[in-house]
């Protein structure tokens, strides 16, 4: 596909641990193509790094990583707001994810650590980027605690049982002294609220909230949807 000299850029949105090794193959393929590769950019750090550094040799490619919570409405609507100094400097940013396990992926890929990057990585990418973004800083310190308590414990493949935690508190200390804060829980399918955002800064807060697309609102995280509704 790449020699063919049909195509100007390409999308990989294959699972997180073939990412690597396609982005090196385009990057440093003779013929310049752009790259959106589904979040995360990898599952390790060094290869972000040398995805990173293989790119910044190629000026003539573009390399984006799709990182799609920025452009949801509520969230562009933060965005703009702390953008706009309207909070002042931001101090704090809190987020929860409180939801349903991760969903089933063709050969179950995501119940491993070694394919996904685990939890934090796979799914709350998007929380660390935005928190990131909000901060308008780097961080420097991260504190977690998380655990496999609930989910998948009953799955079983190729003879392994799933090493992917379900919650986790996270704090990360940013290097302008602004501190963000990840709550996840994904044994939660009864929260009003499937996430929860909010952005105080030293002369104003704004928060918004993201609906599950299922409606849960109250109750047994066993009980379907018309129970509440
Ligand atoms: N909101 C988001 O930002 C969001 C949501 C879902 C998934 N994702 C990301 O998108 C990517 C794909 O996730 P998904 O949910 O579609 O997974 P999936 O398992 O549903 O689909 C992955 C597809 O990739 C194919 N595939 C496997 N190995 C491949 C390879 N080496 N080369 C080419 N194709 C290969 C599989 O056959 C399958 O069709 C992941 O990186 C995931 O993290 C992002």
């Amino acid at each position: 596909m790449l020699d063919s000299g049909l195509c100007d850029a390409v999308i990989i949105s294959s699972p997180n641990m073939t990412h690597y090794e396609i982005l090196m193959d385009i990057i440093n393929h003779r013929k310049p193509h752009h790259i959106l590769v589904e979040k995360p950019l990898c599952t390790t750090v060094q290869h972000c790094k040398e995805v990173a550094e293989a790119a910044q040799q190629r000026p003539d490619i573009l390399v984006q990583v799709g990182l799609e919570y920025r452009y949801m409405s509520p969230v562009a609507k933060l965005i703009d707001i702390v953008k706009s100094g309207t909070l002042g400097q931001v101090r704090m940013v809190a987020i929860r994810e409180h939801r349903l396990p991760f969903l089933v992926k063709v050969n179950n890929w995501n119940r491993f650590n070694c394919n996904s990057g685990g939890t934090l990585v796979e799914k709350c990418c998007h929380f660390f980027d935005l928190m990131r973004l909000f901060a308008a800083a780097n961080p420097v310190r991260v504190m977690a605690s998380g655990a496999i308590d609930v989910n998948h414990k009953d799955e079983v493949y190729d003879g392994k049982v799933p090493d992917i935690i379900d919650n986790a508190y996270v704090i990360v200390e940013f290097d302008n002294g602004s501190r963000g804060m990840l709550d996840l829980c994904m044994f939660a399918e009864g929260s009003k609220n499937e996430q929860e955002i909010s952005v105080v800064g030293d002369i104003g807060k704004v928060q918004t909230q993201l609906y599950d697309v299922f409606h849960f609102y109250f109750g047994s995280n066993s009980l379907p949807k018309s129970t509440f509704c």
